[in-house]
Protein backbone atom coordinates (compact mmCIF):
# COMPACT_ATOMS: atom_id res chain seq x y z
CA UNK A 1 0.00 0.00 0.00
CA UNK A 2 1.31 3.74 -0.86
CA UNK A 3 1.76 5.22 2.42
CA UNK A 4 3.63 8.42 3.38
CA UNK A 5 5.59 9.23 6.41
CA UNK A 6 2.04 11.40 7.68
CA UNK A 7 0.26 7.82 7.58
CA UNK A 8 -1.81 9.30 4.76
CA UNK A 9 -2.85 6.59 2.11
CA UNK A 10 -3.13 7.05 -1.54
CA UNK A 11 -6.03 5.54 -2.85
CA UNK A 12 -6.92 7.66 -5.77
CA UNK A 13 -4.39 8.48 -8.79
CA UNK A 14 -5.24 11.35 -10.98
CA UNK A 15 -4.11 11.31 -14.75
CA UNK A 16 -3.53 13.32 -17.17
CA UNK A 17 -3.05 12.51 -20.36
CA UNK A 18 -3.00 16.24 -22.21
CA UNK A 19 -2.23 19.05 -21.08
CA UNK A 20 -3.99 20.83 -24.43
CA UNK A 21 -7.26 22.78 -23.89
CA UNK A 22 -9.34 23.93 -26.14
CA UNK A 23 -11.21 26.21 -23.54
CA UNK A 24 -9.34 29.56 -22.48
CA UNK A 25 -10.48 30.03 -19.07
CA UNK A 26 -9.67 33.62 -17.30
CA UNK A 27 -8.03 31.82 -14.48
CA UNK A 28 -6.58 28.94 -16.25
CA UNK A 29 -5.78 30.08 -19.49
CA UNK A 30 -6.55 33.59 -20.54
CA UNK A 31 -5.19 33.71 -23.97
CA UNK A 32 -5.83 30.00 -24.82
CA UNK A 33 -3.09 26.61 -24.63
CA UNK A 34 0.44 28.03 -26.22
CA UNK A 35 1.63 24.91 -28.56
CA UNK A 36 4.73 26.22 -28.46
CA UNK A 37 6.69 23.26 -28.44
CA UNK A 38 5.24 19.06 -29.54
CA UNK A 39 4.23 17.28 -26.57
CA UNK A 40 4.84 13.92 -26.12
CA UNK A 41 2.01 12.30 -24.22
CA UNK A 42 2.24 9.01 -22.77
CA UNK A 43 1.43 6.32 -24.98
CA UNK A 44 -1.84 3.83 -24.17
CA UNK A 45 1.23 1.10 -23.66
CA UNK A 46 2.88 3.18 -20.87
CA UNK A 47 -0.31 4.01 -19.51
CA UNK A 48 -1.31 0.42 -19.37
CA UNK A 49 2.22 -0.43 -17.24
CA UNK A 50 1.11 3.41 -15.35
CA UNK A 51 -1.92 2.26 -14.06
CA UNK A 52 -1.65 -1.63 -13.12
CA UNK A 53 2.11 -0.33 -10.99
CA UNK A 54 -0.36 1.87 -8.94
CA UNK A 55 -3.60 -0.49 -8.87
CA UNK A 56 -0.38 -2.92 -7.50
CA UNK A 57 0.28 -0.54 -4.71
CA UNK A 58 -3.28 -0.33 -3.44
CA UNK A 59 -4.99 2.89 -5.90
CA UNK A 60 -8.89 1.96 -6.57
CA UNK A 61 -10.41 5.08 -8.17
CA UNK A 62 -8.38 6.57 -11.65
CA UNK A 63 -9.49 10.47 -12.59
CA UNK A 64 -8.55 10.66 -16.44
CA UNK A 65 -8.15 14.76 -16.54
CA UNK A 66 -6.44 16.98 -18.91
CA UNK A 67 -6.08 19.85 -19.99
CA UNK A 68 -8.62 18.56 -21.85
CA UNK A 69 -9.09 14.83 -22.20
CA UNK A 70 -11.65 14.54 -24.67
CA UNK A 71 -9.10 16.01 -27.43
CA UNK A 72 -7.19 12.60 -27.07
CA UNK A 73 -8.48 10.33 -29.76
CA UNK A 74 -7.40 7.46 -28.06
CA UNK A 75 -9.84 8.75 -24.94
CA UNK A 76 -12.21 5.58 -25.00
CA UNK A 77 -9.27 3.51 -25.16
CA UNK A 78 -8.00 4.69 -22.38
CA UNK A 79 -11.04 4.85 -20.27
CA UNK A 80 -11.20 0.78 -21.07
CA UNK A 81 -7.25 0.18 -20.35
CA UNK A 82 -8.03 1.75 -16.94
CA UNK A 83 -11.54 0.02 -15.83
CA UNK A 84 -10.36 -3.38 -16.90
CA UNK A 85 -7.37 -2.91 -14.65
CA UNK A 86 -7.14 -5.63 -11.62
CA UNK A 87 -7.50 -3.42 -8.54
CA UNK A 88 -9.37 -0.17 -10.13
CA UNK A 89 -12.99 -0.04 -8.99
CA UNK A 90 -13.29 3.68 -10.27
CA UNK A 91 -12.95 5.27 -13.37
CA UNK A 92 -13.94 8.68 -13.26
CA UNK A 93 -13.00 12.10 -15.48
CA UNK A 94 -12.72 15.42 -15.31
CA UNK A 95 -14.32 17.42 -18.74
CA UNK A 96 -14.93 21.19 -19.63
CA UNK A 97 -17.62 19.25 -21.45
CA UNK A 98 -16.81 20.15 -24.82
CA UNK A 99 -17.63 16.74 -26.35
CA UNK A 100 -20.02 15.59 -23.06
CA UNK A 101 -23.21 15.51 -25.09
CA UNK A 102 -21.71 13.55 -28.64
CA UNK A 103 -19.47 11.31 -26.69
CA UNK A 104 -20.93 10.26 -23.25
CA UNK A 105 -22.43 7.02 -24.10
CA UNK A 106 -18.90 5.42 -25.86
CA UNK A 107 -16.82 6.71 -22.71
CA UNK A 108 -19.40 5.20 -20.13
CA UNK A 109 -19.45 1.76 -22.67
CA UNK A 110 -15.71 1.48 -22.22
CA UNK A 111 -15.98 1.93 -18.43
CA UNK A 112 -16.58 5.06 -16.83
CA UNK A 113 -18.82 5.42 -13.88
CA UNK A 114 -19.05 8.83 -13.13
CA UNK A 115 -17.89 12.61 -14.79
CA UNK A 116 -16.78 15.89 -13.32
CA UNK A 117 -17.96 18.67 -15.52
CA UNK A 118 -16.96 22.28 -15.01
CA UNK A 119 -19.42 24.98 -15.43
CA UNK A 120 -18.71 28.28 -13.56
CA UNK A 121 -22.10 30.06 -14.97
CA UNK A 122 -25.42 29.01 -15.59
CA UNK A 123 -26.09 31.71 -17.26
CA UNK A 124 -24.86 31.50 -21.22
CA UNK A 125 -23.23 34.99 -21.80
CA UNK A 126 -21.09 34.19 -18.58
CA UNK A 127 -20.37 31.32 -19.06
CA UNK A 128 -19.19 32.24 -22.75
CA UNK A 129 -16.91 35.52 -21.17
CA UNK A 130 -15.36 33.19 -18.19
CA UNK A 131 -14.14 30.13 -20.96
CA UNK A 132 -14.22 31.89 -24.58
CA UNK A 133 -17.18 29.07 -25.99
CA UNK A 134 -20.99 29.65 -26.19
CA UNK A 135 -21.47 26.14 -25.02
CA UNK A 136 -23.10 25.56 -22.31
CA UNK A 137 -26.75 24.89 -23.31
CA UNK A 138 -24.97 21.71 -25.29
CA UNK A 139 -23.16 20.88 -21.46
CA UNK A 140 -26.35 20.97 -20.12
CA UNK A 141 -27.92 18.56 -22.48
CA UNK A 142 -24.64 15.84 -22.27
CA UNK A 143 -25.41 15.85 -18.43
CA UNK A 144 -28.79 15.06 -19.05
CA UNK A 145 -27.52 12.42 -20.96
CA UNK A 146 -24.78 11.25 -18.45
CA UNK A 147 -27.99 10.95 -15.67
CA UNK A 148 -29.95 9.02 -17.59
CA UNK A 149 -27.41 6.39 -18.49
CA UNK A 150 -26.84 6.35 -14.40
CA UNK A 151 -23.38 7.53 -13.89
CA UNK A 152 -22.68 9.79 -10.91
CA UNK A 153 -22.20 13.53 -12.42
CA UNK A 154 -20.14 16.37 -10.38
CA UNK A 155 -20.41 19.63 -11.68
CA UNK A 156 -17.63 22.46 -10.58
CA UNK A 157 -17.36 25.93 -10.45
CA UNK A 158 -14.65 28.06 -9.37
CA UNK A 159 -16.07 30.90 -7.16
CA UNK A 160 -15.33 34.28 -8.38
CA UNK A 161 -16.15 37.29 -7.17
CA UNK A 162 -16.43 39.43 -10.26
CA UNK A 163 -17.98 36.80 -12.01
CA UNK A 164 -20.23 34.02 -10.40
CA UNK A 165 -19.90 35.37 -6.74
CA UNK A 166 -23.82 36.96 -7.38
CA UNK A 167 -25.48 33.80 -9.41
CA UNK A 168 -25.02 31.09 -6.63
CA UNK A 169 -29.47 31.38 -6.32
CA UNK A 170 -29.08 29.74 -10.26
CA UNK A 171 -27.23 27.12 -8.87
CA UNK A 172 -29.09 26.41 -6.18
CA UNK A 173 -32.05 26.38 -8.21
CA UNK A 174 -30.87 23.95 -10.59
CA UNK A 175 -29.88 21.13 -8.14
CA UNK A 176 -33.39 21.20 -6.29
CA UNK A 177 -34.19 19.28 -9.39
CA UNK A 178 -31.21 17.80 -10.90
CA UNK A 179 -29.44 15.11 -8.88
CA UNK A 180 -26.06 16.44 -9.65
CA UNK A 181 -22.99 16.51 -6.77
CA UNK A 182 -22.30 20.58 -7.27
CA UNK A 183 -19.22 21.95 -6.09
CA UNK A 184 -17.49 25.45 -5.64
CA UNK A 185 -13.97 25.42 -5.76
CA UNK A 186 -11.87 28.10 -4.15
CA UNK A 187 -9.94 30.01 -6.54
CA UNK A 188 -6.64 29.13 -6.03
CA UNK A 189 -3.21 31.19 -7.30
CA UNK A 190 -1.10 29.70 -9.70
CA UNK A 191 2.10 31.03 -11.00
CA UNK A 192 0.49 32.71 -14.17
CA UNK A 193 -2.96 34.04 -12.52
CA UNK A 194 -1.40 36.06 -9.29
CA UNK A 195 -3.88 39.60 -10.84
CA UNK A 196 -6.46 37.68 -11.41
CA UNK A 197 -6.61 35.69 -8.28
CA UNK A 198 -6.37 39.25 -6.04
CA UNK A 199 -9.42 40.55 -7.89
CA UNK A 200 -11.40 37.47 -7.85
CA UNK A 201 -10.21 35.10 -4.81
CA UNK A 202 -12.95 34.97 -1.92
CA UNK A 203 -13.15 32.51 1.08
CA UNK A 204 -16.06 29.93 0.89
CA UNK A 205 -16.66 29.81 4.86
CA UNK A 206 -19.67 32.53 4.48
CA UNK A 207 -21.47 30.61 1.93
CA UNK A 208 -20.92 27.34 4.45
CA UNK A 209 -22.14 29.14 7.35
CA UNK A 210 -25.08 29.83 4.75
CA UNK A 211 -25.94 26.26 3.99
CA UNK A 212 -25.97 25.30 7.51
CA UNK A 213 -28.44 28.24 8.29
CA UNK A 214 -30.25 27.00 5.20
CA UNK A 215 -30.77 23.54 6.72
CA UNK A 216 -28.09 21.82 4.72
CA UNK A 217 -26.36 18.54 6.79
CA UNK A 218 -22.34 17.99 6.26
CA UNK A 219 -22.07 14.19 4.75
CA UNK A 220 -19.29 11.94 6.33
CA UNK A 221 -16.26 11.70 3.74
CA UNK A 222 -15.60 7.99 2.01
CA UNK A 223 -11.93 6.76 1.89
CA UNK A 224 -11.74 7.84 -1.68
CA UNK A 225 -14.18 10.84 -1.57
CA UNK A 226 -12.15 13.96 -3.17
CA UNK A 227 -11.30 16.92 -0.57
CA UNK A 228 -15.04 18.59 -0.69
CA UNK A 229 -16.96 19.23 2.11
CA UNK A 230 -20.46 18.08 1.33
CA UNK A 231 -23.90 18.66 2.23
CA UNK A 232 -27.20 17.44 1.45
CA UNK A 233 -30.48 18.72 1.68
CA UNK A 234 -34.01 17.24 1.94
CA UNK A 235 -35.83 19.37 -0.42
CA UNK A 236 -33.19 19.17 -2.91
CA UNK A 237 -32.15 16.11 -5.60
CA UNK A 238 -28.16 17.92 -6.24
CA UNK A 239 -25.86 18.13 -3.53
CA UNK A 240 -23.77 20.75 -2.30
CA UNK A 241 -19.95 20.59 -1.90
CA UNK A 242 -17.36 23.24 -0.82
CA UNK A 243 -13.41 23.02 -2.17
CA UNK A 244 -11.66 25.37 0.26
CA UNK A 245 -8.03 24.69 -0.22
CA UNK A 246 -6.75 27.69 1.49
CA UNK A 247 -8.58 26.59 4.95
CA UNK A 248 -7.02 24.97 7.66
CA UNK A 249 -5.98 21.26 7.59
CA UNK A 250 -7.13 20.68 4.19
CA UNK A 251 -3.81 18.66 3.12
CA UNK A 252 -4.37 15.93 6.03
CA UNK A 253 -6.83 14.05 4.08
CA UNK A 254 -4.83 14.16 1.09
CA UNK A 255 -5.60 10.58 -0.94
CA UNK A 256 -4.30 11.27 -4.11
CA UNK A 257 -1.47 11.27 -6.84
CA UNK A 258 -1.30 13.08 -9.66
CA UNK A 259 0.52 12.13 -13.07
CA UNK A 260 1.33 14.64 -15.81
CA UNK A 261 0.55 14.37 -19.89
CA UNK A 262 4.11 13.54 -20.29
CA UNK A 263 4.90 10.74 -16.96
CA UNK A 264 5.90 13.41 -14.72
CA UNK A 265 4.55 12.28 -10.61
CA UNK A 266 3.33 15.04 -8.49
CA UNK A 267 3.17 14.73 -4.68
CA UNK A 268 1.18 17.64 -4.73
CA UNK A 269 -0.48 19.73 -7.14
CA UNK A 270 1.85 22.17 -5.74
CA UNK A 271 4.87 20.50 -5.80
CA UNK A 272 8.31 22.29 -6.71
CA UNK A 273 8.71 19.80 -9.31
CA UNK A 274 7.38 16.58 -11.10
CA UNK A 275 9.79 13.65 -10.75
CA UNK A 276 10.02 11.53 -14.02
CA UNK A 277 8.59 8.41 -13.68
CA UNK A 278 8.79 7.57 -17.70
CA UNK A 279 11.57 5.65 -18.07
CA UNK A 280 9.99 2.78 -15.97
CA UNK A 281 6.96 2.82 -17.86
CA UNK A 282 9.07 1.58 -20.49
CA UNK A 283 9.40 -1.98 -19.30
CA UNK A 284 6.73 -4.50 -19.92
CA UNK A 285 6.42 -5.55 -16.14
CA UNK A 286 5.31 -3.06 -13.57
CA UNK A 287 7.53 -4.04 -11.05
CA UNK A 288 10.54 -1.66 -11.76
CA UNK A 289 7.55 1.23 -11.16
CA UNK A 290 6.37 -0.11 -8.09
CA UNK A 291 9.74 -0.36 -6.39
CA UNK A 292 10.47 3.53 -7.95
CA UNK A 293 6.89 5.19 -6.59
CA UNK A 294 7.39 3.78 -2.75
CA UNK A 295 10.41 5.20 -2.95
CA UNK A 296 9.25 8.52 -4.24
CA UNK A 297 6.71 9.15 -1.58
CA UNK A 298 8.88 9.12 0.99
CA UNK A 299 9.48 12.63 0.31
CA UNK A 300 5.64 13.72 0.17
CA UNK A 301 5.52 17.13 2.26
CA UNK A 302 2.75 17.58 5.12
CA UNK A 303 1.05 20.29 2.88
CA UNK A 304 1.36 23.10 0.65
CA UNK A 305 2.38 26.66 1.35
CA UNK A 306 -0.53 28.25 -0.88
CA UNK A 307 -1.49 30.13 1.91
CA UNK A 308 1.96 32.22 1.65
CA UNK A 309 1.58 32.36 -2.08
CA UNK A 310 3.83 29.74 -2.82
CA UNK A 311 2.52 28.37 -5.89
CA UNK A 312 5.36 25.58 -6.52
CA UNK A 313 5.89 24.83 -10.24
CA UNK A 314 2.58 25.44 -11.18
CA UNK A 315 1.96 27.89 -13.49
CA UNK A 316 -1.49 27.17 -14.31
CA UNK A 317 -3.76 23.98 -13.21
CA UNK A 318 -3.66 22.65 -17.19
CA UNK A 319 -0.69 21.58 -16.38
CA UNK A 320 -2.26 19.20 -14.34
CA UNK A 321 -6.06 18.81 -14.48
CA UNK A 322 -6.75 20.63 -10.88
N1 LIG B 1 -8.37 27.57 -9.00
C1 LIG B 1 -9.40 26.73 -8.73
N2 LIG B 1 -9.88 25.84 -9.63
C2 LIG B 1 -9.30 25.81 -10.85
N3 LIG B 1 -9.56 25.04 -11.92
C3 LIG B 1 -8.69 25.37 -12.89
N4 LIG B 1 -7.86 26.35 -12.46
C4 LIG B 1 -8.23 26.65 -11.19
C5 LIG B 1 -7.76 27.57 -10.20
N5 LIG B 1 -6.74 28.40 -10.43
C6 LIG B 1 -10.64 24.05 -11.95
C7 LIG B 1 -11.37 23.95 -13.26
C8 LIG B 1 -11.89 22.55 -13.23
C9 LIG B 1 -10.95 21.82 -12.29
C10 LIG B 1 -10.18 20.75 -12.94
O1 LIG B 1 -10.08 22.79 -11.75
O2 LIG B 1 -12.41 24.85 -13.39
O3 LIG B 1 -13.21 22.50 -12.75
FE1 LIG C 1 -10.68 25.94 -18.43
FE2 LIG C 1 -9.98 23.48 -17.56
FE3 LIG C 1 -9.27 24.30 -19.98
FE4 LIG C 1 -8.12 25.36 -17.83
S1 LIG C 1 -7.92 23.25 -18.51
S2 LIG C 1 -8.87 26.46 -19.67
S3 LIG C 1 -9.87 25.38 -16.41
S4 LIG C 1 -11.38 24.02 -19.27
Amino acid sequence: MLEDKYGRRFHYLRLSITDVCNFSCDYCLPDGYACDTKRDFLSVEEIRVLVAGFAKLGTSKVRVTGGEPALRRDLAEIIGICAQTKGIEHVTMTTNGYKLESDIETWVAAGLSSINVSIDSLDPKMFAAITGHDKLDSILRGIDKALALGIDVKVNAVLLKQYNQFELTQFFNWIKYTPVSMRLIELMQTGDNLNFFHKNHVSGMPIKEQLIKDGWTQKIRSKTAGPAQEFFHPDYLGRFGLIMPYSKDFCASCNRLRISATGKLHLCLFAEQGLDIRPSLAEQSSDKLVAQLTQLLSDKEATHWLQDGYTGATTHLAMLGG
